[in-house]
């Protein structure tokens, strides 16, 4: 059992040096990605508040393919480019929308889902996964939250 302190009012900044701290300890040393990312998933799921699905994508055949995750089932395959998620995939960059339903071509898994954050994943300059967190807020996510989750990327990047 993996038992971790989280202080949830502690700054934001603070929570994601601990959930990125919390990762790296329990992916240190595991070679299985399919078993990384579903306790990075599920740190992500217990460390943070007001989301409702957090989570992987990963590159698989040129397209994102579900990969590990806590929340509702989602869509298993999203082409590069469309929604949230592709378009990080095909940009390589942080994608924070603050308002889902105003994003061209969002694809909408959990009906709830008002605001997102998705952050590629990169290894050798090639994206290889995106993490994906959704929220039932609007503008629940800030440049905060990104740096957070582009410090995990990184952290992750030759474990997944
Ligand atoms: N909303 C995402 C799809 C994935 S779900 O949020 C889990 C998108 O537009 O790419």
């Amino acid at each position: 059992m993996y038992k971790f302190e989280i202080d949830a009012s502690a700054p934001k900044a603070d929570l994601y040096t601990e959930l990125v701290r919390a990762a790296d300890a329990l992916t240190s040393g595991e070679p299985d990605a399919v078993a990384n990312m579903a306790n990075i998933a599920a740190l992500l799921w217990e460390y943070l508040p007001d989301v409702n699905w957090t989570g992987f994508y990963r590159v698989v055949g040129g397209e994102l393919v579900l990969g590990p995750f806590q929340g509702k089932a989602a869509c298993i395959r999203i082409p590069f480019g469309k929604g949230v998620c592709g378009t990080a995939a095909q940009s390589g960059k942080t994608q924070l929308v603050a308002d889902v339903h105003a994003f061209p071509g969002h694809i909408a898994c959990d009906a709830n889902s008002a605001s997102e954050l998705v952050a590629p994943v990169l290894r050798n300059g090639m994206v290889i996964a995106v993490i994906d967190l959704d929220s039932p807020t609007l503008n629940r996510f800030d440049t905060e939250d990104a740096n957070g989750i582009e410090l995990l990327a990184g952290i992750i990047a030759d474990r997944i």
